[in-house]
């Protein structure tokens, strides 16, 4: 592979140069287990073949090791626990709200806060109140359930990130920064009345997981006030961000990592916040807003779906939960270990020549499937074709982020538009895994990359008309028909 190998992360020389000893460790010890159930390879392939080749339709009892998301699949520490039996069950103003709501402002600094069942309702509410048809809302990268929920309500979602971040072996910092010009361009050319809110996703799921620098959340505050729209954040990993600004940017290595996320959110006037990531809850979320009337607005729409809104769709428990998780996710030692377990499993497939999205994200590692499979023509889904055989070799379950997930079948002609990028996500859940666990994937991974030039790609014989990536039915193509059709 062509890879040209980067100079390590500053975090990385940091932490060498210090006294610390060289190996992280996690920061806890295993209180309660979960078998994992061990597969065979022939039982494996028996179980795509019934899945069609659909890694989305394999039951998680036979995956060995699942990296399908880092969403809802953290586990949850004693004091989670205790706090669980601690919920208070009652239908309005429980204790539990009241944790929950003073431990968000704590970190947040909003005024008012609005629980929700997860991030995804939290953007229905929010862009159901503030979009319109003929709307604009830009982002540096929009998550699939943010875009799709601006594009219910008539607006356009428009996704603005810097350069840099399109070409996955580039290194930069701040990959998930938004393009300040572009944005401003953008404001120009559209009315700053046709946008009704500029969002920025921290840090930015679909571009990698790559952060976002104080210094463009402070610019991207600034554009915006120039021109009275509202700033928001998409707060799921803000504390994996808050990490990447301590140990990157300038001026923040000796702030805590509370006071950096206190100085990103004083940038917003709100936020989208999904509990199931760095709220280390399994179920869960939050909207936030300085707005009283808005505020007042969102409000009634959660008791339209959600529920009173000192609960808003999750239970007491639920609350007490996210509230715990919130605080033992500013920890500096598990932010240590859980940065690093990432950047340890992207920096040794990677020296390996397995080409990934550079620099490693702090929730997942990404790798480049057409890069790694040239032979497979994007037509023929190299990820699809990647990660059907990570779980052949091993049980582990990846999940492609290509043009299974984003191509488009036009209805008239039945062409197809494919993505820009075959990436397959390796998502890590927070405090689940040990190193051992990822030293498998690293084994597994090497091992297909070494046979890569046998492995064969796909073609879709039954799909949904959206979506489907959940339920498309896939059969292998004969590798002779692979290289002609690649020919062509
Ligand atoms: N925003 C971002 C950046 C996300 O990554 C997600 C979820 C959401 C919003 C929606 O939150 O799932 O609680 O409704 N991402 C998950 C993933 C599903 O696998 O990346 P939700």
């Amino acid at each position: 592979m062509n890879q040209v190998h980067m100079p390590l992360a500053p975090e990385l020389v940091s932490i060498e140069k210090s006294r610390r000893m060289k190996t992280i460790i996690e920061p806890f010890k295993v209180k309660s287990v979960e078998p994992i159930h061990m597969t065979t390879r022939t039982e494996r392939e028996r179980i795509l073949r019934e899945a069609h080749f659909n890694i989305f339709q394999v039951r998680a009892h036979d995956v060995l090791i699942d990296l399908l998301t880092d969403s809802g699949t953290s586990a949850m520490s004693a004091n989670q626990w205790a706090g669980v039996m601690r919920g208070d069950e009652s239908y309005a103003c429980s204790d539990s709200f009241y944790r929950f709501r003073d431990q968000v402002r704590h970190i947040f600094g909003f005024e008012h806060v609005i629980p929700t069942h997860q991030g995804r309702a939290a953007e229905r509410i929010l862009f159901s109140t503030m979009c319109r048809e003929d709307h604009v809302v830009p982002n540096n990268t929009h998550f699939d359930t943010t875009r799709a929920n601006i594009e219910f309500t008539g607006a356009r979602a428009v996704d603005l990130v810097i350069p840099e971040a399109r070409i996955p072996s580039n290194y930069h910092p701040f990959k998930g920064n938004i393009d300040l010009d572009a944005l401003r361009v953008l404001i120009e050319e559209e009315s700053p009345a046709r946008i009704p809110l500029i969002m920025i996703t921290i840090t930015n799921n679909s571009g990698g997981g790559q952060p976002v620098s104080m210094r463009n959340l402070r610019e991207v505050h600034e554009l915006a006030s120039e021109y009275g729209i509202p700033f928001y954040i998409d707060a799921c990993r803000f504390a994996e961000n808050a990490w990447f600004i301590k140990n990157r940017e300038e001026g923040y290595a000796d702030a805590s990592i509370l006071d950096i996320c206190r100085e990103m959110f004083s940038y917003a006037d709100g936020c989208t916040m999904s509990a199931k990531k760095d709220g280390l809850a399994n179920i869960g979320g939050f909207l936030c807003t300085n707005d009283p009337i808005l505020a007042r607005q969102e409000q009634d729409l959660l008791i339209l779906t959600e529920g009173f809104p000192t609960y808003g769709g999750l239970a007491g428990r639920d609350l007490e939960a996210i509230a715990i998780g919130l605080g033992e996710v500013l920890d500096e030692d598990y932010l240590r270990y859980r940065i690093a377990s990432t950047r340890y499993l992207g920096e040794k497939i990677s020296l390996a020549g397995v080409p990934i999205v550079e620099p490693p994200g702090g929730h997942a590692i990404y790798i480049d499937a057409k890069s790694m499979l040239p032979h497979i023509p994007p037509e023929q889904y190299p990820g699809q074709a990647l990660v059907v055989e990570l779980f052949l070799e091993a049980g582990i379950r990846a999940v492609e982020i290509g043009s299974v997930m984003f191509g488009k079948i036009d209805p008239e002609t039945g062409t197809e538009t494919l993505a820009p990028m075959e990436l397959v996500r390796l998502a890590i859940p927070r405090r689940v895994y040990t190193q051992s666990h990822i030293d498998y994937v690293v084994e597994a991974i090497l091992r297909v990359h070494q046979r890569r030039e046998e492995i064969h790609g796909y073609q879709i014989i039954e799909q949904a008309p959206f979506l489907r990536h959940f339920t498309a039915k896939f059969e292998m193509v004969p590798m002779a028909s692979a290289r002609s059709s690649q020919s062509t």
